[in-house]
């Protein structure tokens, strides 16, 4: 069955539009009211493991604002519950590793599991999103990099510098190495089922690669990520988020990536001119401009279009969006690009 509305997947193709498709990066998030009642009652993992959950979860924001594509609900922390390291999302906190790996022992005691037994309940939850899309738009599957993964997994939280993960990688970089190659080996076995699932792209998540200086990129993130777009391209198309990351997308532009995300510090102009101008880009409003009255949101939006150009382009925020954006704002932002007109 082909998708009604395949203004997504014809952007990441490079095919002509009639308007630039648009989604949010966590466009199922705590804005929503409708995600905070089901949030009230269960934890967060529940959310994640329980299919009816994850799909109405899923379809909340379709439902609100007619995005053009979904995203699954999930997170990037499944992997490395998965591969056996106790992850916690602690309310107010965020995630919570309390035995993080920092030694060549931890790193032997991380297993690459079996995602179809491990990660079952994400290909149902899938299947059971697909059903309540009714083939109208795509869905998106996604997986954290695993550089953003090791960060967790060796920080144990979140953090601004991850200098416990990078103090690792450059004082171990043999079994940081280790670790990195365990990572993506899960990551490929997962998206590949995930395609299997039905999910129509995924986006690989490299939320702290612009943590790193662009050699140490190369080395400990981006020969990572090469790695799980040559193992997916064939079969998927695969949208790569940087964030910060703007001296890679040169090298991310020759990956065999269908399309690659932006955040907002850089320009459209910049990131046209680093990737070289033939591959489609995704971003890159600032998610704190959803702060901004909806007419400016409207007019910003409009611009960012005018600026990136309509063709090769998928709108979205720069990362994701923040809990204390109102309904009206986010509504301004997608109706902006259903209602542009090519000036
Ligand atoms: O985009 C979507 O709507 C799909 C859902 C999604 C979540 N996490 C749900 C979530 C996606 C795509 C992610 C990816 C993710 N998770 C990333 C990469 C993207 C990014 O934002 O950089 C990262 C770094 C994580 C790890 C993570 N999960 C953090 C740092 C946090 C806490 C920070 C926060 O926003 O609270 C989470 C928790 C989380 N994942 C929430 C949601 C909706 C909020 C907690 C909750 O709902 O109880």
């Amino acid at each position: 069955m082909s998708i009604k509305n395949d203004l997504f997947l014809r952007a990441l193709k490079g095919e002509t539009v009639e308007r630039p498709p648009v989604w949010m990066m966590r466009q199922a998030g705590r804005y929503l009211p409708e995600f905070m009642a089901i949030r009230e009652k269960y934890d967060f993992f529940t959310r994640c493991r329980t299919p009816e959950l994850a799909s109405e979860i899923t379809v909340q924001p379709i439902r609100r604002y007619g995005m053009d594509a979904a995203i699954l609900f999930s997170d990037i922390l499944v992997i490395p519950q998965a591969m056996n390291i106790e992850v916690q999302m602690k309310p107010n906190f965020g995630p919570y590793l309390p035995n993080p790996v920092h030694d060549q022992k931890g790193v032997d005691e991380v297993i690459v599991p079996d995602v179809n037994v491990e990660l079952d309940y994400v290909m149902q939850a899938i299947k059971a999103t697909k059903e309540l899309l009714n083939n109208d738009i795509p869905l998106i599957g996604f997986a954290g990099s695993p550089w953003t993964i090791l960060c967790y997994v060796v920080q144990g939280q979140g953090s601004k510098t991850f200098d416990k993960a990078k103090e690792f990688c450059f004082t171990n970089p043999v079994a940081a190495h280790q670790l990195l190659q365990k990572i993506t080996d899960t990551t490929i076995a997962y998206l590949k089922a995930k395609v299997k699932a039905g999910v129509n792209a995924v986006q690989v998540f490299d939320s702290w690669g612009g943590m790193l200086s662009p050699v140490d990129y190369q080395e400990f993130s981006f020969k990572y990520i090469q790695q799980i777009i040559d193992a997916l391209k064939e079969e998927a198309l695969v949208i790569v988020f940087g964030k910060g990351c703007w001296f890679a997308l040169g090298d991310m532009a020759k990956s065999g990536a269908s399309a690659l995300g932006v955040d907002w510090t850089c320009s459209a102009r910049n990131a046209r001119y680093l990737s070289g101008g033939n591959i489609t880009l995704q971003g890159n409003f600032d998610p704190a401009r959803l702060l901004s009255p909806p007419a400016v949101i409207k007019k910003m939006v409009t611009q960012m279009i005018n600026e990136f150009g309509k063709d090769k382009y998928v709108v979205n925020l720069g990362h994701g969006i923040l809990p204390n954006v109102p309904l009206d704002n986010a509504k301004a932002f997608i109706d902006a690009v259903k209602e542009y007109q090519q000036h």
